[in-house]
């Protein structure tokens, strides 16, 4: 699949820079037509000759060669269809996060119009570090591939995480990154709705009843389907994800149930498909203070009422509109037969279950555990991955089921 491909390698200062020979070798054998930039740091680590040689083409390091030519930064960030920086270190993560120019690796990577991953390599402390660990996740959030680093032996003696992924591991990334692209258009102009976040249901001006959600899954899903070509609008609840990413849709912010229920239903009319992630708050408090309420009393006893199943309406309005619906199912005991009997109970398509019983899994994480169930009692499970990642599983499989 990497065959006619375009890909430009950029390798920076890292011992990890002699797998870089690997890598351009075993691109090349799949067919690609590769192109190499170096900084000036990576040539400690291995030679241009080599990755010339391997890659029969000439490695660009400096902005024009010997004052005679000028390496064309924007020509080649156009030419590729994909970049790879690989191996990435701490200093090119930081000039990544903040924009710094100070080579040609840096002018390419800010011209470049194609998919950029990066595959970091670092020691362990280093890759710990607060700084690292932001520029990484600041790089995702705004759409850039993370290669992440594995544990293992490192160039100090350490034994951590750090070590650069090994080529087959880059290359598997490259493939699903590409076949990603070329699903671009897998929803194109396909209208989605969808739900994220916690609700809040206020209490008193400064009281409310919430939950831990974080809203990272549904953001995640919303950022997934636009970038597969669908027109996105997300209702989203008080959640303090980074929101960058998601400009190119429409958002509703709201913070309780019923501001969501309100929001979702003037939406259904206009709907394709309905992916209702957000962790509702079943209750609410019957009546809302209008005054801080005061410690004047040793007991005080909070009535609540039930919120509106926003999912289970818009199952009722599903023959009505004829979109398609996937809900979500957090469960801690019995968690497919729960599931089936949510999927059959609010009308849905599909369901995605969550089990509290999965490490790594639910809320406030950065990973999930799904297990996908279908009206036909198809069962579809995966492995722990980033909420990325399962965000993409998530929306190939409504591709390939409804
Ligand atoms: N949901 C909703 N409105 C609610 C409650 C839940 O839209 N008031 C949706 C959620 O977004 C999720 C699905 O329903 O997609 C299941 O939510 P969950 O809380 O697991 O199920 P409940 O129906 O609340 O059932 P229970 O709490 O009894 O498990």
């Amino acid at each position: 699949m990497l065959k006619g491909k375009k890909i430009l390698l950029g390798v920076t200062g890292s011992i990890a820079a002699y797998k870089a020979a690997f890598l351009v070798r075993e691109l090349k054998k799949e067919g690609a037509e590769v192109k190499v930039v170096l900084t000036h740091h990576a040539k400690s680590f291995i030679t241009p000759l080599t990755l010339s040689t391997l890659s029969e083409n000439p490695v660009l390091i400096d902005w024009s060669n010997d004052q005679e030519s000028w390496n064309n930064h924007v020509d080649l960030g156009l030419w590729a269809d994909i970049m790879l920086i690989a191996p990435c270190s701490a200093n090119t993560l930081a000039k990544m996060n903040t924009g710094i120019c100070d080579n040609l690796l840096m002018g390419v990577y800010l011209s470049a119009k194609c998919p950029v991953a990066f595959a970091p390599a670092m020691d362990l402390d280093m890759y710990q570090h607060f700084t690292t660990k932001r520029n990484i996740q600041s790089l995702v959030d705004q759409g850039y591939h993370l290669i992440d680093a594995e544990e293992g032996e490192l160039a100090s003696g350490l034994i951590g995480k750090g070590r650069m992924a090994e080529p087959e591991t880059i290359i598997e990334h490259c493939k699903l990154i590409l076949g990603g692209k070329d699903q671009k258009k897998k929803f194109n102009q396909t209208k989605f709705l969808i739900t994220a976040g916690p609700t809040y249901e206020g209490i008193d001006p400064v009281r409310f009843i919430g939950n831990r959600s974080s809203g990272k899954m549904g953001i995640e899903i919303a950022k997934t389907a636009k970038k597969m070509g669908a027109n996105v609008h997300l209702v989203l609840g008080p959640s303090n994800e980074n929101t960058s990413g998601l400009e190119e849709m429409e958002i509703t912010r709201v913070e309780s149930a019923e501001e969501m229920f309100n929001a979702v239903k003037t939406r259904l009319e206009t709907t394709d498909i309905g992916i209702f992630s957000a962790a509702v708050a079943d209750y609410k408090p019957k009546n809302q203070a209008d005054q801080k309420i005061k410690k004047n009393d040793s007991e005080i006893t909070l009535e609540l009422v039930k919120n509106p199943d926003i999912l289970k309406y818009a199952g009722e309005q599903k023959a009505k509109f004829g979109y398609k619906l996937i809900g979500f199912a957090l469960e801690t005991n019995n968690e497919i037969e729960n599931a089936k009997s949510k999927l059959g109970r609010k009308n849905l398509d599909l369901i995605v279950l969550n089990s509290l019983q999965d490490k790594g899994a639910g809320f406030a994480t950065s990973t999930n555990k799904i297990t996908i169930l279908g009206k036909d009692n198809k069962i579809l499970k995966f492995e722990l991955k980033s909420k990325a990642e399962v965000a993409e599983d998530i929306l190939n499989t409504i591709a390939d089921e409804i």
